[in-house]
């Protein structure tokens, strides 16, 4: 028998709402696909104390004791992630915030190459683009390719309104889990590049407190992953991070 996808979805919203109702929608009609909904409200999440010990010497050795890494690690075993907030004063809820600064060592150190994602905000009126577009932004950062960022407008309830967000969010998910299926290579983008040349060149200088990044890039040559770059392409990445590297330690 063939092995069933897994697609998580991360849940920010407080409570069982507009944002999980769509999620258990999505689920009950992919029922081919093992659909799990982490609501993060369930899991002990702790409040990122500020003390940089992850980026500089390992995720290992954060003081913190919760459930980060369980939902890493589900998160490393799905083949698709859903990263879904409502809108809460024009941006994601701050129980999504929360995960993303519990997690955010990764932006230095990214493990999701070849795993692709949806980012789905619900609001009442105004301001699920932003919502959507820093969960795109952030979780990119990760590694993931984003398919899609799906923006759902929750104002009346109306049974035309709700059959108009279940349509959108459907269509949005299917185009995940095809990509998921078509198996497609993930190139790096430009600014993928730029980035890797600007952390790597920051390990070395860093190197005396943050080995983690140091050990991390030492031996990774043009980018994250054996990929072929086209020479020019990453000839322009490395000067212009080369630059950027300069603004940052001259303060400039
Ligand atoms: C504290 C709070 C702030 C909100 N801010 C916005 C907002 O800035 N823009 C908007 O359109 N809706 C806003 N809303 C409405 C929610 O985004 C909307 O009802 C959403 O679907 C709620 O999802 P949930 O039921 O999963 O919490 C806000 C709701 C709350 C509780």
């Amino acid at each position: 028998m063939a092995k069933k996808l897994k697609i998580l979805a991360i849940c920010g919203s407080p409570h069982r709402g507009n944002t999980y109702e769509i999620l258990e929608f999505l689920k009950q009609r992919n029922p081919e696909i093992d659909f799990r909904i982490f609501m993060l409200s369930e899991f002990k999440l702790m409040d990122c104390v500020g003390c940089y010990t992850c980026v500089n010497t390992g995720e290992e050795n954060c003081p913190l004791e919760d459930d980060r890494d369980l939902i890493i690690n589900a998160m490393k075993e799905a083949d698709g992630t859903i990263f879904a907030s409502p809108t809460y004063a024009r941006a994601i809820s701050a129980l999504m915030k929360k995960f993303v600064e519990r997690t955010s060592y990764i932006a230095h150190r990214p493990v999701f190459f070849g795993k692709h994602a949806l980012a789905l905000a619900t609001c009442a009126g105004f301001g699920a683009d932003l919502a959507c577009n820093y969960l795109k932004e952030h979780f990119t950062q990760y590694g993931f390719n984003f398919v899609s960022c799906t923006e759902l407008k929750v104002a009346t309830k109306s049974d035309f309104e709700t059959g108009h967000n279940r349509e959108k969010a459907l269509r949005e998910c299917s185009k995940l889990i095809r990509t998921i299926r078509s198996c497609e290579t993930f190139k790096p983008s430009f600014d993928q590049l730029v980035y890797f040349n600007i952390f790597k060149s920051i390990s070395v200088l860093n190197k005396m407190k943050g080995w983690a990044d140091y050990r991390f890039y030492k031996d990774k040559k043009d980018f994250y992953y054996d990929v072929k770059i086209p020479f020019l392409k990453n000839k322009i990445a490395q000067w212009i991070a080369g630059k950027e590297v300069k603004k940052i330690m001259t303060n400039r």
